[in-house]
């Protein structure tokens, strides 16, 4: 278990925490999200000591982490993968943190065989991309087989297998009881690996919640209905006392109705469907609408923007068709 009491943090005027209060409990993974300077790598931190407070409190089941005996027994991390001795082996990298923290030497080879780095276990960090840094630094945060795991955008530079592995992991790892906290950019990702949610947004907290209830709570969903008769379907609609709204595409959109009731009507009516589908935004949509006021780093794009070179390329319209 993490706690958070008002964790608050400034870096002159910058206010980069801002009374923080929350929990991360054990059993699930817990996602953390928020824009680019949110305050999340700063909040992860403090938990591991690596810098003050100004304000508050934050504890590691029941305590600071500099009162664990044990740190990596209790909570392993990866901040930042490239925060390794470049020249040391990644063997030997792990057998020292496991040699300084009372770990038996039997766990390197077994968490670098975990994160498939085995074949170059005897090789450099120094040399190794993007990708293969990440997973040692996973593996450096599993060699104290901790109770708690963080991690600060793991997948950032895997590739698709290990991004899957990542996810497998993290899910295995929450089923063990562990308490799993991560934090990503990835929504798509985050939204099938996490089960509950933790958003700030300029450093305060925007929502604690479980992933189903924030992305019913900040978007908005609907069922889509597609017809060659969108006039004659939309009366029908209007005489069950049901608004629609004509799309721009040509599909009506209907608020609070069930899919099922939409269907029997027009089948009812005998006007002919060609889509009938509940709509369900995705969590990027819940977190970009929830998050829109914090946003401090904004691209500013051309007239030009990616739809209208998609379309002018000639190969986006059928992309998305063929979806
Ligand atoms: N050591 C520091 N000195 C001064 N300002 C800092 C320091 N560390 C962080 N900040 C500031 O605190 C704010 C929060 O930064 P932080 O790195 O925690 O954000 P983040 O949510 O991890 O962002 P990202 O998604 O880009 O990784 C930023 O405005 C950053 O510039
Ligand atoms: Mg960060």
């Amino acid at each position: 278990m993490i706690e958070l009491e008002g964790l608050t943090k400034r870096y002159g005027e910058k206010v980069a925490v801002d009374h923080l209060t929350f929990s991360v409990r054990p059993g699930v993974v817990t996602g953390f999200l928020g824009p680019n300077g949110a305050g999340k790598s700063t909040t992860m931190r403090l938990l591991l000591g690596l810098d003050r407070p100004t304000a508050g409190d934050i504890r590691i089941d029941g305590r600071h982490y500099d009162q664990l005996r044990d740190p990596l027994n209790y909570i392993g991390a990866l901040l930042e993968a490239k925060s390794v001795h470049g020249g040391r082996s990644a063997y030997n990298h792990l057998l020292c943190l496991a040699q300084s923290n009372g770990i038996p030497e039997r766990r390197v080879p077994e968490v670098l065989d975990m994160v498939g780095l085995t074949a170059v276990a005897k090789k450099r960090p120094k040399g190794f991309s993007l990708g293969m840094g990440q997973r040692l630094g996973i593996a450096q945060a599993l060699l104290g087989d901790p109770r708690i795991v963080m991690f600060d955008e793991p997948v950032n530079g895997l590739d698709p297998e290990g991004i899957h592995w990542v996810r497998t992991l993290m899910q295995q790892l929450a089923a063990e009881g562990r308490t799993v906290f991560v934090s990503s950019h990835l929504m798509s990702e985050m939204s099938l690996t996490a089960e509950h949610l933790v958003v700030i947004g300029q450093g305060k907290l925007m929502a604690d919640t479980s992933m189903a209830a924030f992305i019913h709570e900040n978007s908005r969903t609907y069922v889509r209905l597609r017809t060659p008769e969108p006039e004659r379907l939309r009366n029908v609609l209007h005489t069950a006392g049901i608004p629609a709204v004509a799309v721009s595409d040509g599909s009506l959109e209907v608020e609070n109705v069930a899919a099922a009731r939409l269907g029997e009507l027009a089948a009812e009516h005998r006007i002919v469907l060609h889509e009938l589908s509940p709509q369900q935004a995705s969590l990027e949509e819940a977190f970009m609408q929830l998050t829109a006021g914090s946003v401090e780093y904004h691209a500013h794009t051309t007239a030009e923007g990616p739809e209208a070179r998609r379309g002018g390329q000639g190969w986006g319209q059928g992309w998305q068709e063929g979806r």
